[in-house]
């Protein structure tokens, strides 16, 4: 029997790497409360020759806990390290291991990790059994594609994930081969949600508040995740219609967290607060004159425009439910309810 699930509600954001990392999640955290918003993912920790240090671990789990799981992502090919690594991220608190199968990139092909292992079902389930067996008492859930060049081994896939004993299958409903195309495929959601008893998360082109619910209807995906739309209105999980203000000041919190807690020159984060830009429709802050915006060159300007959006209040509008950090986290996790 898997371990309960932690989730607080069935929308929840995806793991993304250079984006979800802890800065960006927990203020993505703080602005969606536990109703709205039911977990998140670290990006991908690569798995290559060795466990991951501990050290590794909690840096992916980040300083801030919350009333939300945030669920560590593993992603690499060898069972036996990917097992002994997913046995500290429970050692060291994360409250789910979930098991990357879908990413794209060359470097995790070359390495026959991530989508890689979507060619062969049976390297699924021995994955997921060995970090099953690892750890003690998290939930462990598995995040596939719906194939490499095509979807004909989807069920196949989501039974290697439910006899490999996870908790929870999340589905991309794109290929491998697929990308990230604009088109979305959600009836190979509801084709995984049948085939196995576990729950399922649907995942691919939710862009709306209102698609979180549709995809569950359509597909009869127990959990529904947004990838990219959360990129661009972090209040998609509440559905809360973020003003300007909101808006500029989410992106100023987000350059200084950078600077003051990952070291990020100026620069820098003007950078990474451009990325977000380029998806960015919350409070209409940019629909109008997003090129003028993505072009800003100078940091000192950028910010200077969106503090004169932002007003003199800078509170950030912080989800009460804020549990701590990571030391005080324990005695939460424990009283935390199954969802
Ligand atoms: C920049 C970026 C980084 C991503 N990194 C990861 C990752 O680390 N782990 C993972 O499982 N998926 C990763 N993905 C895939 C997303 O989790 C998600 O499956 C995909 O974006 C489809 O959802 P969407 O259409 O809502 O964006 C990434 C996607 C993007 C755009």
């Amino acid at each position: 029997m898997p371990a309960a699930l932690p989730f607080t509600s069935h929308r929840l954001l995806a793991p993304m790497e250079g984006v979800t990392d802890p800065v960006f999640r927990d203020l993505v955290l703080a602005r969606n409360g536990p109703d709205a918003l039911g977990g998140a993912f670290t990006e991908f920790a690569r798995v290559v020759q060795v466990a991951l240090p501990r050290r590794t671990l909690r840096e992916h789990l980040g300083p801030r806990r919350f009333a939300q799981p945030v669920g560590l992502q593993l992603m690499g090919s060898a069972e036996e390290l990917v097992a002994e690594s997913a046995r500290r991220a429970e050692e060291v608190g994360a409250p789910l291991v979930d098991l990357n199968f879908g990413c794209p990139a060359k470097g995790a092909l070359r390495g026959c990790a991530g989508s890689a292992l979507l060619r062969d079902p049976s390297a699924v389930e021995r994955m997921v059994r060995a970090a099953v067996g690892a750890v003690e008492r998290v939930p462990v859930s598995a995040k596939i594609r719906a194939g490499f060049d095509d979807d004909a081994r989807l069920e196949d896939l989501a039974r290697a994930v439910e006899n490999g004993g996870a908790a929870l299958l999340t589905v991309h409903c794109r290929t491998k081969a697929e990308l990230y195309c604009e088109a979305v495929d959600w009836s190979r959601l509801a084709r995984a949600a049948a085939a196995v008893k576990l729950p399922v998360c649907g995942n691919g082109g939710v862009r709306t508040h209102a698609d979180f619910e549709r995809l569950r209807r359509e597909t009869g995906c127990a959990f529904a995740m947004a990838g990219r739309a959360a990129l661009g209105d972090p209040w998609i999980f509440s559905g809360a219609r973020a003003s300007a203000a909101d808006a500029a000041r989410f992106l100023l919190d987000y350059a200084d967290a950078l600077r003051d807690e990952a070291g990020v020159s100026a620069r820098g984060s003007a950078g990474r607060v451009k990325q977000l830009l380029q998806h960015w429709t919350a409070g209409e802050l940019c629909d109008a004159d997003r090129a003028s915006w993505i072009s800003e060159a100078a940091p000192e300007r950028l910010f200077a425009r969106l503090g004169e959006l932002a007003g003199a209040e800078r509170d950030p509008k912080l989800n009460p439910t804020i549990i701590g950090t990571a030391s005080t986290c324990v005695a939460a996790l424990e009283s935390a309810d199954g969802f």
